[in-house]
């Protein structure tokens, strides 16, 4: 079979020792088995991501939506509001979901091509204190922007709130210390930069956070975090059947990624993300953001003078590049290239080629 590299944004290549823990075997998830397996997946998530304590983890079936949804549902209070900085698709996505379960919500808008304006935010958390949680994407993957974490955790902390962060695209792929940055509630996902498969996600909380979600009454069966955690620590379950098979994938993938280290992980995507910027400089393609914004693994470009993305798309594909449109209002103008997952820097010299074929061919 001809070898495709993935440039989207995930699901992203795996290895084949990822895959193959598909067929480790039929396992029944009410078996002791399951129980260590899934054990396993959040001590090693945790180690990953937060090695020194104070969180707890609990992992959810579905993509990483589900866990968003969850984390948005389980932690604002009755007549509390979240705030949701807004400054790409996801950030609209985590207010589409305080909209749908009725949460009162605040929301700031910005450019997609901008960082928040901290001053307008610590000035909406302070004026309101009915303000519960304040929600932001770490890395909008929408553009491929790194939000300011830290600058937003030392907000919350100030004025007591939670700090909520969508980190699907962020955790293994940036620099991130849950603690300093005061992250309350953290989403993550298998299949982008931990090289997992899709159909799992989860949601790291603080310890004290567990103890104020507990006393919100649940808006939803299956996307109660509680309950889910619940099962999860006490009796090594999840309330509902599991994706078992991609649990093992998981846990090979959380493997691979400890083997490297996460410090490691995050050096080889932003060595291979400075070099395809430093070719698609020489191919003379135009960046969306500014250097000061961007993240380790996503490049927003402009598509090049009169080609369409359909044209650019199909001709790199043909030559087993699988590369990402931009989405709504960017849709017509940019196209992405990520740089996450099992991808060596020869793969990415012959994208080069290909991309200079396609480009100076016009
Ligand atoms: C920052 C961010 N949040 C949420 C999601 C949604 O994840 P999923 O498509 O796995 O549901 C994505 C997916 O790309 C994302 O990048």
């Amino acid at each position: 079979m001809k070898k495709t590299i993935l440039l989207n944004p995930g699901p992203v290549c795996t290895s084949e020792r990822v895959k193959n823990a598909l067929l480790r075997g039929d396992m029944c998830h009410r078996e002791k088995e399951f129980s260590v397996l899934l054990s396993n997946v959040r001590k090693k998530i945790l180690h990953a991501f937060a090695p020194n304590g104070n969180y707890t983890t609990t992992i959810i079936t579905g993509s990483g939506t589900a866990s968003l949804e969850a984390g948005v549902c389980s932690s604002v209070s009755e007549g509390k509001k979240i705030l949701v900085i807004n400054n790409g698709v996801y950030g609209d996505r985590i207010s589409r979901i305080a909209s749908a379960y009725k949460i009162n919500k605040v929301e700031l808008q910005y450019d997609w091509s901008k960082q928040p304006d901290i001053e307008q935010i610590e000035n909406t958390v302070s004026k309101d204190s009915d303000i519960e949680v304040v929600a932001l994407v770490h890395h909008e993957t929408t553009t491929g922007l790194l939000n300011p974490i830290y600058k937003i955790g030392e907000i919350t902390k100030k004025y007591g709130r939670t700090f909520f962060l969508d980190s699907i695209s962020g955790l293994g792929g940036e620099e991130i210390d849950l603690i300093n940055d005061n992250v309350d509630i953290c989403i993550g996902t298998a299949n982008k930069c931990i090289q997992g498969l899709p159909g799992l996600s989860f949601v790291i909380l603080k310890q004290d956070e567990v103890n104020r979600l507990r006393k919100i009454p649940p808006r939803s069966i299956y996307f109660n975090l509680i309950s889910q955690l619940d099962e999860q620590e006490k009796k090594g379950e999840c309330p509902f059947t599991p994706s078992v098979h991609t649990f093992f994938a998981f846990d090979e993938a959380l493997d691979e990624l400890l083997e490297e280290s996460v410090h490691n992980r995050i050096k080889r995507y932003k060595k291979a993300s400075t070099f395809l910027r430093k070719e698609f400089k020489i191919l003379n393609l135009k960046f969306l953001l500014p250097d000061e914004f961007l993240s380790n693994t996503i490049t927003a470009l402009y598509l090049p003078k009169n080609m369409t993305y359909a044209h650019l798309h199909d001709c790199l594909k043909e030559s087993g590049f699988i590369i990402y449109a931009g989405q709504e209002r960017l849709n017509e103008k940019i196209f992405r290239i990520a740089n996450m997952g099992e991808i060596s820097m020869s793969d990415l010299e012959a994208l080069i080629r290909n991309l200079e074929e396609v480009v100076d061919g016009e």
